[in-house]
């Protein structure tokens, strides 16, 4: 037995990524009963991940969390180091050095491929972006969106496709009052996008998007929903799947789609058509993206294992704007292994494996652990979990001293790295407060890190 985790010897956990996987991480070693510090590392400048940069800016209730993250923040045993890349401007061997335990909750930064020809043409893009330039997130401002086209398709049915149809089919004062980026809201109020698809390789009785947000987009101002009654019709299958009980989420969204194909014709500046059991087989244009080619699929399988099969049938459907929304995926990082198929880091009930070695010392949480699904509130769960490991193996841990931040910090100093602490911070999230309050919206968010620094004093 050793004395890690005693006021002789602090137990020091760097947690690398402060979404709501890190900072329920956070909470959770905080409030053990151990003496714990928390150093978290954040690449970005600001921080609580997709709660900031992914969550839609017209739903400002689901960013309440931020309100708890803010308080775990400021713990007197909590330290935030924002712009600081794991993997780049220090490595994992280092933080390895300097902590007894590393936490990986780097949420999952990328999206996932449709792999079908003419994916990369202009007009075609990945929701990520999308979200991620509607969100203000400095990775994604450089990105132009032309939306002088009718017509624009989304490729996925879950809620992030539902999140970028609602985006698009939204007039400029149903934005105007939200925090969404200001350069995105000029660009929306002049887009001439007047139909959308929202395209699904499955049925009506597989969506992924929740009841609350399919409904919503029967309440918009200038958008009306579209459904044919005959894509309704469903397979024994799918009957019994939205008669088993335990799936009362997928009927209620089954008849919310119900509902929309019983409305009269659309009498809106917009439509938003759902579509199913339809899948992209190639984007086609001249040097931009002008059309897609559909192949039509039937569904195959047993109650809540059907899958979408071609049955050869093909349509063209022509579309300048392309947003495929079929899942997130984790991007490695540099001294730890990688499950590249599933986009993961690789572990065992959150402890970071090496093919079937446990490697001691290293854990995850969060969606780069299970993978790219969950609410906000999933993460905490989970990361409770991994704290839970972490706390079982406090026996088995080197229990030396660690450093922790005092070492980092002047190293990454010595490398031109600008930390931002969580004071820092606080005064970047004053500053969009103040920029949002004068413009009538609840923040005006920074789009560029300089931007942030020069908030700060020198
Ligand atoms: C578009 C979108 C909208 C969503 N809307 C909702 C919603 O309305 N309600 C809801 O409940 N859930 C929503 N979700 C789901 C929710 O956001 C996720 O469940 C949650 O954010 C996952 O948490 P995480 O901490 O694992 O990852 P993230 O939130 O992605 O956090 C990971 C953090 O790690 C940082 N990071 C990555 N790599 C490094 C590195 N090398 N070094 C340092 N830092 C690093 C990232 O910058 C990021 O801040 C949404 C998801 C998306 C994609
Ligand atoms: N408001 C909210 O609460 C909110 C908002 C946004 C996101 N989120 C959460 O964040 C998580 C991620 O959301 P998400 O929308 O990215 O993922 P998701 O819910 O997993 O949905 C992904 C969609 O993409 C489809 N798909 C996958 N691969 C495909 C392919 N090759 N071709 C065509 N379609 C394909 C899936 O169809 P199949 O079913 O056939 O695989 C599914 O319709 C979810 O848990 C979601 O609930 C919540």
């Amino acid at each position: 037995m050793n004395d890690l985790g005693t006021p002789a010897n602090p137990l020091r956990v760097a947690i690398v990524g402060s979404g709501p996987a890190g900072f329920y991480a956070a909470e959770a070693l905080l409030e053990s009963g151990q003496t714990v510090f928390v150093d978290m590392f954040e690449r970005l400048a600001a921080p609580f991940g997709l709660v900031r940069s992914g969550v839609a800016p017209d739903h400002p209730k689901l960013k309440q969390a931020i309100q708890v993250y803010q308080q775990i923040a400021l713990s007197p045993d909590f330290r935030f180091l924002g712009n600081v890349t794991v993997g780049r401007d220090i490595s994992v061997a280092e933080l390895q050095s300097c902590y007894h335990a590393v936490l990986f909750a780097c949420g999952a930064q990328t999206d996932r491929p449709l792999g079908v020809p003419g994916e990369h043409l202009p007009g075609s893009h990945a929701a990520t972006e999308f979200v991620g330039w509607y969100n203000g997130h400095p990775d994604y401002q450089d990105i132009a969106f032309d939306l002088s086209h009718d017509t624009a398709m989304v490729i996925g049915q879950g809620n992030v496709a539902m999140d970028v149809c609602r985006i698009l089919a939204k007039t400029p004062d149903e934005l105007r009052h939200t925090d969404i980026a200001a350069h995105a809201l000029e660009i929306l109020a002049e887009s001439k996008v007047r139909d959308i698809y929202l395209v699904g390789r499955r049925g009506p009785a597989q969506v992924k998007f929740t009841h609350p947000e399919l409904r919503e987009l029967g309440e918009l101002a200038d958008c009306d929903p579209v459904v044919d009654p005959r894509d309704l019709v469903l397979n024994p299958a799918s009957r019994q799947e939205l008669a088993d009980r335990s799936n009362r989420a997928a009927l209620k969204s089954y008849e919310v789609l119900q509902a929309f194909a019983a409305r009269p014709a659309p009498i809106h500046r917009r439509r938003c058509h759902i579509v199913f059991l339809k899948s992209p087989l190639e984007l086609i244009g001249d040097g931009r993206l002008q059309r897609v080619l559909l192949m039509r699929n039937r569904l195959v399988g047993d109650p809540g294992h059907q899958v979408a099969e071609p049955t050869g049938e093909m349509e063209h459907l022509d579309c300048g704007l392309l947003f495929r929304s079929i899942g997130y995926c984790g991007v490695a990082i540099p001294g730890v292994p990688f499950d590249t198929k599933r986009g993961v880091i690789p572990n065992r009930d959150g402890r970071v494996v090496d093919n079937t070695e446990v490697l001691p010392g290293l854990y995850v949480s969060g969606w780069i652990k299970r993978g790219p699904s969950g609410i906000i509130g999933t993460n905490r769960e989970d990361s409770v979990l991994t704290v839970a490991a972490i706390l079982a193996d406090l026996p088995s841990l080197d229990a030396s001293p660690k450093p922790a931040a005092d070492h980092i910090c002047p190293l990454l100093q010595r490398r031109g790295i600008r930390v931002v602490s969580y004071a820092d911070w606080q005064m970047i999230d004053a500053a969009e407060l103040r920029r949002g309050a004068a413009v009538g919206k609840p923040r005006e968010k920074f789009t560029r890190l300089q931007e942030m620094l020069d908030v700060l004093p020198p």
